[in-house]
């Protein structure tokens, strides 16, 4: 069977980390072969590009430049990782994906969107995820939680109408794949954002267990 390709999406602070980890634990308890990674990284190349990426010292860093190297640490990702995971049978977390490009490069740097979903397209190889789960949060409450974490990088001190276009962009991304994209209410608390969580990833386990042949 083939493996069941999970994506997590929000702007920052919406806590998909914790959510990431949550999951994978209830389904290694269940028995299900899990990998959780993530965007940019997931690998040894792409860990090195995520550096470059959330370094405030690249502050001047071109949009276009931006785009290529979130979509080369994807394409590594996707043939390193995600391709031979799903290959496997494994269910497979991710921390961001293709959504993130739209919605940061798309929408939030207003980069000619129809060249953003060509280059996004190049770079998945024909890879959507099963479901992607969008931790929504005012924006506001989410910069707060990153500032109280003392950690902030490049992106999170870019202005506070990038991340509204970035959370508008999620939302409306979320509303042209009503089927793929569930919008979880993340400004809760962690066990009741779970839930949700676990209670949407039941149904659709259960679902592609019985479509299996
Ligand atoms: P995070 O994964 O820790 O939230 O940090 C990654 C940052 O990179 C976050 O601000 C979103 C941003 N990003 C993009 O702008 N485009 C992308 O394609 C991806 C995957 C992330």
């Amino acid at each position: 069977m083939r493996g069941f390709f999970i994506t997590f999406e929000g702007t920052e602070g919406s806590g998909k980390s914790t959510q990431i980890g949550i999951l994978a634990r209830r389904l290694t308890r269940r028995g299900y072969r899990v990998i959780a990674t993530r965007e940019p990284g997931g690998t040894r190349f792409g860990e090195q590009i995520r550096k470059v990426l959330l370094s405030i010292q690249n502050h001047g860093l071109d949009s276009r430049a931006e785009l290529f190297l979130y979509l080369a640490s994807r394409a590594q990702h996707l043939e390193e990782v995600i391709l031979p995971a799903l290959k496997q049978g494994r269910i497979v977390l991710c921390d961001r994906f293709s959504d993130a490009t739209l919605a940061y490069q798309g929408f939030g740097r207003k980069l000619d969107m129809k060249t953003v979903r060509a280059a996004v397209k190049y770079a998945e190889k024909g890879i959507f995820p099963d479901r992607t789960l969008l931790l929504d949060l005012e924006v506001g409450v989410g910069l707060d939680r990153v500032r109280s974490r003392g950690r902030r990088n490049r992106l999170d001190r870019e202005q506070r109408a990038f991340h509204e276009r970035v959370r508008a962009g999620y939302r409306r991304l979320a509303r042209m794949n009503p089927g793929r994209i569930k919008i979880v209410t993340a400004g809760r608390n962690a066990e009741a954002v779970a839930e949700e969580i676990r209670s949407i990833i039941d149904r659709d386990l259960k679902i592609r267990s019985t479509a299996s042949p």
